[in-house]
């Protein structure tokens, strides 16, 4: 077999503000190889079929991250295409860190996740719900937020993978939802797909009158600081807890423009407790019980899940502007191959 191209994306430029494509990365097709008598030097082969795009990204793209003209990486799903160790076979799926190239050659210590074959659940899903942004949410959800059946969490960014995620099995766990997100069309997926009890889109209502209405909460799962943050700290009930599980509103600000949170006054003497989360943390302890438990929902049609795939390498960019920009809908999936 000839070689063929092995494209693959790096970072060209350190962004401010929100990245620009044309400037930021690099597409680059001249590398090449042959798929049949590339060395494996006793490791393995694998074709890159799905790439996660992800906010964390852009604190990884800026100044003291990724080094300029490195590789992006990302969480992945690759296909084993030949190998020289037992721990892997073709034919395998694998799930783990991915560079962003089409093929990769790994040596043998290298650990992945070997998906099951079955057809309940698309590979995609085990980058979304079932995969990394699914994991922080049951993580955060069981290992700080201690939900019971009764009480009720304020969700931003509830439409996205990790939100979605918190929102149903916050409603499976018996609680009451509230969601807020920047779109009418994520609002009507929130109440019509997902079912949660409540939902607002913050770019048109007021979140702090939401939350009135809604009542007190218990939790506040925090997916992006900023003022949203500030009016969860003023409806949270005695001993409520709130994960602070991500800041996506300032991502793309610099350190003085981010707007500085100013009710965490409103913790004293409701006793209230806010956590940070590093889903990483939480893996030794939960990650048996969550692929035991999530994907077998997802299978089952009690967890439902949206996708947004975008198709090629090259476009992988501008997949992860979108998430940056609040134009996705759901789980910003790229499609390799
Ligand atoms: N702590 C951890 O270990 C960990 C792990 C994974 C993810 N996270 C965090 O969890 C959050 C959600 O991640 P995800 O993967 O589920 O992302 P996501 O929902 O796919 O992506 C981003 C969403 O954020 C919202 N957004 C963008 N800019 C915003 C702004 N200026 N203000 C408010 N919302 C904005 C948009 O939704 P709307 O249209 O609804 O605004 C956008 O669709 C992120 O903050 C991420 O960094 C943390």
């Amino acid at each position: 077999m000839a070689p063929i191209p092995n494209p693959q994306l790096f970072l060209a430029a350190h962004p401010v503000g929100y990245p620009v494509p044309d400037r930021d990365f690099k597409y680059d097709t001249s590398e090449s190889i042959d798929l049949e008598t590339v060395p494996l030097n006793g490791g393995f082969l694998t074709k890159t079929l799905y790439l996660s795009v992800d906010p964390y990204m852009r604190n990884r793209m800026k100044e003291g991250g990724w080094a300029l003209g490195s590789l992006f990486e990302g969480f992945g799903i690759g296909e084993v295409l030949r190998s020289e160790t037992d721990k892997f076979k073709k034919g395998d799926i694998l799930y783990g860190t991915l560079q962003f190239k089409a093929y990769q050659v790994w040596p043998a210590d290298t650990t992945f996740r070997i998906l099951p074959k079955t057809q309940d659940i698309p590979y995609s899903v085990y980058i979304g719900v079932a995969g990394m942004p699914g994991q922080t949410a049951y993580y955060g959800l069981k290992g700080i937020a201690d939900p019971k059946a009764g009480e009720s969490i304020f969700v931003s960014t509830a439409a996205g993978p990790v939100g979605q995620l918190v929102c149903q099995l916050a409603k499976a766990w018996g609680l009451r939802v509230l969601g807020s997100v920047g779109s009418d069309d994520k609002v009507e997926f929130l109440l019509n797909e997902l079912k949660i009890d409540a939902a607002f889109n913050y770019k048109t209502a007021s979140t702090a009158e939401e939350l009135k209405k809604f009542g007190g909460i218990d939790i506040y799962w925090d997916n992006v600081g900023g003022p949203t943050l500030d009016a969860a700290l003023d409806a949270m009930n005695t001993f409520g807890r709130i994960v602070v599980c991500g800041h996506i509103s300032v991502y793309n600000q610099t350190p003085e423009e981010r707007y500085g949170v100013k009710n965490t006054y409103a913790m004293i003497y409701k006793e209230v407790k806010m956590q940070g989360l590093y889903v990483m943390t939480y893996a030794d302890k939960y990650a048996d019980e969550f692929y035991a438990t999530v994907p077998k929902m997802i299978a089952e049609g009690k967890i439902k899940y949206l996708e947004d795939v975008t198709e090629g390498l090259e476009h992988a960019p501008d997949a992860l502007l979108k998430v940056l920009k609040g134009e996705n809908h759901g789980k910003e999936v790229v499609k390799v191959a």
